[in-house]
């Protein structure tokens, strides 16, 4: 049986997200729906609901639990073709409301045939989307020592990277690296220290992911096309995992919202012809202590909120 996906920070995404019950709203990241159901449930007949996923076993989920529901529709697409597909249907201005909860579901995570976890024995694969043809195995047996290094630098913030990327280039002229414990095998050997309480390979496994997905050129790219479709006082929730993604979220906000930090000795607040696009709603929301007892995947999650005002 497939494992529950427990949707993070589900009370503070309903609040900060919906503002009428008969909203047009876009949850990017349909998962297994816990949050898109939870939506729905809060529209009234004329609300609708668009999610998106690139990950067809996500897609498929939908349609069978929600195709029912004429007030929703699901997208098997990458997040980055938001402004292309709402354009398409006439929406472009006209969304009330936009949710983001990046990175991966449980199901992805907890399935060993979809490579990600170096807890499950699987081929190491790590494509949300099965419709791209890299996936994860036939890099790490390919890629340049000096680009497998700078992966896990970048993505990963390994601070090992440099004896990790040699020892697993080292390790794949005996053998090929098939499978999700080969790789963390080696990356074990090689890493000296790693934080308590984590495996030797989590920054390693992050760090391929985030670039097998191009996670964060996907995140950029659609956090502006967000914003064009957005209606005026349209909500922008973005919930993230890592601080790679939160620190792109945190700048496109601050970015559109009070403009490019200027230096000190120059006395201005905005930089000069800059007009805010959005504004800054609250505080960084985390989950409490209750939601990470009951729900250990929500510990690193930190949500972000902006409102579109022009
Ligand atoms: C954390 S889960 C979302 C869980 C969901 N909120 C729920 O409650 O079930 C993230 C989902 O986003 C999808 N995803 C990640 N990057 C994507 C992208 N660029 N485009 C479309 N879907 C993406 C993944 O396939 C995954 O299913």
């Amino acid at each position: 049986m497939e494992t529950l996906h427990k949707p993070v920070l589900l009370n503070e995404v309903l609040k900060n997200l919906l503002t009428q019950a008969e909203g047009i709203y876009l949850d990017l990241t349909f998962g297994r729906g816990g949050h898109s159901k939870a939506i729905l449930e809060k529209l009234n007949k004329s609300g609708k609901l668009f999610a998106f996923d690139k990950d067809h076993e996500a897609v498929e989920m939908a349609v069978k639990e929600l195709g029912y529901d004429k007030r929703f529709q699901i997208f098997h697409n990458t997040f980055s073709d938001l402004e292309k597909i709402i354009s398409s249907l006439d929406l472009k201005g006209k969304i009330t409301g936009i949710l983001l909860d990046l990175g991966v579901s449980s199901p992805q995570l907890d399935n060993a045939s979809r490579g990600f976890s170096f807890n499950k024995d699987g081929v190491l694969d790590m494509r949300m989307d099965q419709r791209q043809t890299l996936k994860a195995n036939t890099w790490i047996n390919t890629v340049s020592e000096s680009i497998l290094l700078d992966v896990l630098k970048k993505f990963g913030e390994e601070r090992f990277a440099k004896r990790i990327a040699h020892h697993i280039v080292n390790a794949r002229r005996k053998n090929p690296i098939h499978t999700t414990k080969e790789l963390a095998k080696i990356v074990a050997e090689a890493h000296p220290a790693w934080e308590e309480g984590q495996h030797p390979a989590t920054k390693t496994f992050q760090a391929i992911r985030i670039f097998i997905n191009k996670e964060l050129d996907e995140l950029n790219t659609c956090l502006g096309q967000a914003s064009n479709v957005l209606a005026p006082g349209g909500r922008l929730v973005v919930i993230s995992f890592h601080s790679l993604e939160d620190r792109i979220v945190k700048r496109f906000i601050s970015k559109n919202s009070v403009g490019e930090v200027l230096p000190k000795e120059i006395p201005l607040s905005h930089a000069p012809g800059f007009t805010p696009t959005l504004k800054k709603v609250g505080k960084l929301i985390r989950p409490n202590h209750m939601e990470v007892k009951m729900n250990p995947r929500s510990r690193s999650a930190v949500m972000r909120v902006a409102e579109k005002i022009r």
